[in-house]
């Protein structure tokens, strides 16, 4: 196999073609960030992992362990990418389950199955392999971020923006615990939470994964949730049968990236850093986490994955972090001078285990090899080694039996167990958050005849959100869930007990006049970038919630709105349309918590009253609420910390319903426009080597045979270099673009040639993995008079024409080419009627 380690090195010198070209020197590192204040950085207590018994056991171990060995430990492969059969031969640190993997790419497998899977792992891994020691045992990780979310029966807890509303540290640790019992049950070692993210700006896709925007209750809930997941630090319960390695995320100011992009740039100060984005680490690390991993954003122009300072300074040095620092799914190829085969960068920075799930053979060997030339230093590796040992040593790794013959493994029973859904359940009340509630309407007797409507009054999928069963959470429905409880079927079963009534009406419509109508609605599950928003305005491509809670609010008839959302956001609309207002967040498995605080007991009284609290401020417009140079929260509707009870008598007035979001932000059919796509529109650049998302002002792609800028004036310069094809496509989540395109929409790019193409162009448009439809596009782009503005319509017909699948469209845009090409984009547009346009190519 071709394991170039030469290439990062040799794309560095395509660059300069693009610099030369389009005059790249504005993007050059703008500040640096090498250094850092320690002063600044608050010390945690070290030491909290050291054990001299488990050290003297590590030095021997690093004794006799080979350099291949030491390189295996460091690296992480994906289950999808690996069999137990290559374990055999490599001896990897760790492997995981990434979001769309599961045994036998079933993501409905039952947990026996994956218990199968798990043990099939690890006894190969510990296969002897000649060299007369027992081979390391290998660490099983898996996104368990709101219970063992993945797996089939499991309990699902409410996503963090729930729990950060709840303000009970206590429960907390409950939920880590039944967590880790679910997680241990299936085998698996390792959990990838808590996130410790503090959010700035909701608008961020991975906003449902913080607590909060405050950074000291995500400090105190950091202590509990690792103490949940790991057991108490300093006690014999620490690691115990039942509990698993915690993993604090993702370091450092993953939250505060502009304009709430994932992955984007964290321009704030080292000490809003530190006080702000920093805070829940210390706490995680006093609690004992035995892993941090890095976030996939910049800190002032360098990414962290690639951030000496922060990784080993603050997180080693300051913070006195004695476990291991892992990546972020391929991240490395995120840094420049790298491709996620191939990074000594990221380990040099202080990046123990890299997370490669589809690249790890490459960057085995590629390691292996620098680790030889000494180009990453024999010092470093025992380091990053040791860490990993001791965290297995710790986590009793080391000595414990395989998976299947464990005390917590295969204890099915313990999986969605009636303990831990009361917990769950319990936590659900607790974090719901009332925000409206005119003349008193609720509590809701149980006696009532109720409706209940709404897209989510009957979908656990949407009441769960992303990070469930798959990654992105999007293809699950009821069946998927035995044994937990849609908010409609928790509201039945609270007013059928009582003699009341309670219809599920899709539509909303009705026959017998309801006394009350409960509507459940909210956004759809996203995860990562696919949830990024460019403004916080509430679904503004579909109205029809809105529609609703007007139409039953025209009839007079009292509506209670149950908002599911990941984040705050903008929907003064809805609260004008709704007589009471519930933020219920992504609640997951347990719907009936919801009807428990809605409605009184059968006698009148009280059953639960609200006491959730918001955890972050709600804002007054589509645009996130800002924060002072104190760090206070300017002007927002509601504050952090508000919620009404029962004992409130607060009327709410009629809110103002002009969104007001930026100039440049979020106008209608925009894909990219003013120098950023539009989100949750990505620009990926995708050559022969691998595909990339585009995530600081200037990308190569891959191999070098591209690059991109985005421009201080608002547009994208793309240059190819004539190494190879390389594509530039804008794409999200699928859409159903066929009606659109039957309607004559089309795609209008205004674009200037800066080079003429040496090659031959086409446009693209992709439908899927292995769908995609092209337009020859050289003559319209030879033809270009270089230097002036044009702007070209492509109706989106034109690609079904060629095969194109416009129901399923992730990008609209794509341009393909394999020669030199010189081109800035300032727009492009879905519009609706393209006269005129006609096909290009034909
Ligand atoms: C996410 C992490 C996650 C990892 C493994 C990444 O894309 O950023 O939060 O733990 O994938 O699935
Ligand atoms: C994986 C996730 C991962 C994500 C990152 C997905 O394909 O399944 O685990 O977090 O990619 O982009």
């Amino acid at each position: 196999m071709a394991l170039d380690s030469g290439l990062g090195r040799r794309i560095a010198a395509c660059l300069c073609v693009g610099w030369a070209l389009i005059g790249f020197s504005a993007f050059a590192k703008s500040q640096d960030a090498s250094t850092i204040h320690p002063e600044l950085w608050a010390a945690a207590p070290s030491g909290v992992l050291i054990r001299p018994e488990i050290e003297t056991r590590i030095d021997q171990l690093l004794g006799q362990m080979t350099l291949d060995e030491k390189i295996g430990q460091m690296v992480q492969a994906d289950i999808d990418a690996i069999t137990p059969e290559d374990l055999k031969h490599y001896k990897l640190g760790s492997i995981l389950a990434g979001g769309y993997a599961a045994p036998g790419h079933n993501v409905r497998s039952t947990p026996q199955a994956w218990l199968d899977l798990v043990d099939a792992y690890a006894r190969a891994e510990v296969e002897p392999d000649g060299s007369g020691r027992k081979p390391v045992p290998i660490l099983f990780g898996i996104d368990a971020v709101h219970g063992h979310a993945k797996i089939i029966g499991a309990t699902i807890f409410p996503h963090n923006v729930a729990l950060g509303a709840m303000r009970d540290p206590a429960l907390m640790v409950k939920i880590g615990r039944a967590t880790a019992e679910e997680v241990a049950a299936t085998g698996i070692d390792w959990a990838f939470a808590p996130t410790l993210a503090v959010v700035r700006d909701p608008r961020w896709g991975r906003s449902y994964e913080s607590y909060s925007e405050d950074p000291r209750l995500v400090a105190s809930y950091a202590t509990s949730m690792v103490t949940g997941l790991q057991g108490e630090i300093g006690t014999s319960d620490f690691m115990a049968p039942g509990h698993v390695l915690a993993s604090a995320k993702h370091f450092l100011g993953d939250g505060g990236t502009e304009n709430g992009r994932d992955q984007g740039l964290n321009v704030a100060s080292e000490q809003v850093l530190a006080n702000v984005h920093g805070a829940g680490y210390p706490a995680a690390i006093a609690a004992g986490t035995l892993s941090v991993m890095a976030s996939y954003h910049s800190w002032q122009g360098t990414k962290m994955h690639a951030h000496h300072a922060l990784l080993t300074d603050v997180l080693k040095g300051r913070f006195g972090f004695d476990g291991f620092a892992v990546g972020d799914w391929n991240a490395q190829e995120e840094i420049p001078g790298c491709t996620k085969f191939n990074c000594p960068e990221t380990i040099l920075a202080g990046i123990d285990m890299i997370m490669a799930p589809d690249s790890w053979k490459q960057i085995y060997e590629n390691t292996l090899a620098e680790a030889r030339s000494g180009e990453i230093p024999a010092a470093r590796i025992d380091d990053a080694v040791r860490r990993i040992l001791r965290a297995k040593a710790l986590a009793g790794l080391l000595d414990e039996p395989l998976p299947k013959d464990r005390l917590a493994a295969g204890k099915f029973d313990r999986i969605g167990s009636a303990e831990h859904r009361a917990i769950a359940r319990e936590a659900v009340r607790k974090s719901l958050v009332l925000l409206k509630n005119q003349h008193g309407l609720l509590p809701l007797k149980p006696q009532s005849k109720l409706l209940v409507t709404g897209p989510g009054a009957d979908d656990i999928g949407v009441q769960a959100g992303g990070w469930t069963v798959d990654w992105q959470g999007d293809h699950n429905s009821n069946a998927d869930f035995p044994g937990a409880t849609s908010i409609y079927a928790g509201i039945k079963n609270a007013v059928t007990a009582a003699g009341g009534t309670a219809t599920l009406s899709p539509d909303g419509s009705f026959t017998d006049r309801p006394d009350v109508a409960i509507v459940v609605f909210g956004e759809k599950p996203y995860a990562e970038f696919e949830g990024d928003l460019e403004t916080l305005e509430f679904s503004p491509a579909d109205r029809s919630a809105l529609a609703l809670l007007r139409k039953l609010h025209a009839q007079k008839i009292p509506v209670v709105a149950v908002f599911l959302s990941g984040r705050v956001i903008w929907v003064n609309r809805e609260l004008n349309a709704s007589d009471a207002f519930v933020a219920a967040w992504l609640p997951g498995s347990e719907g009936e918590g919801i009807a428990d605080v809605l409605f009184t007991k059968p006698d009148g009284g009280v059953a639960y009253d609200f006491t959730g609290k918001l955890g972050f401020s709600w804002p007054r417009t589509a645009m996130p609420v800002r924060f002072d140079a104190a760090d206070k929260p300017v002007d927002p509707l509601f504050p952090r910390g508000y919620g009404l009870s029962y004992h409130s008598h607060t009327e709410l007035a009629l809110l103002p319903e002009d969104p007001k979001p930026a100039a440049d932000r979020g106008q209608p059919g925009t894909i990219f426009q003013a120098g950023h796509p539009t989100a949750p529109y990505s620009i990926y650049l995708v050559d022969d080597l691998a595909q990339i998302r585009m995530t600081t002002k200037l990308m190569p792609s891959p191999n070098g045979a591209a690059t991109v800028a985005l421009v201080n004036d608002g547009q994208a310069a793309i240059a190819w270099s004539g190494t190879g094809a390389a594509t530039l496509k804008i794409a999200k989540k699928a859409d159903d673009l066929s009606g659109f395109a039957k309607a004559g929409g089309a795609v209008s790019i205004r674009y200037r040639v800066d080079n003429a193409p040496a090659s031959s162009v086409s446009f693209e448009l992709i439908c899927g993995e292995t769908c995609k439809a092209a337009l020859d596009a050289t003559p319209i782009f030879k033809s270009a008079p270089v230097g002036r503005w044009q702007t070209i319509d492509i109706p989106l017909a034109c690609f079904a024409e060629k095969g194109g699948d416009l129901t399923k469209v992730e990008a609209p845009f794509a341009l393909k080419t394999d020669g030199l090409f010189g081109l800035t984009i300032a727009s492009v547009t879905l519009h609706k009627e393209a006269v005129g346009a006609i096909c290009p190519g034909v």
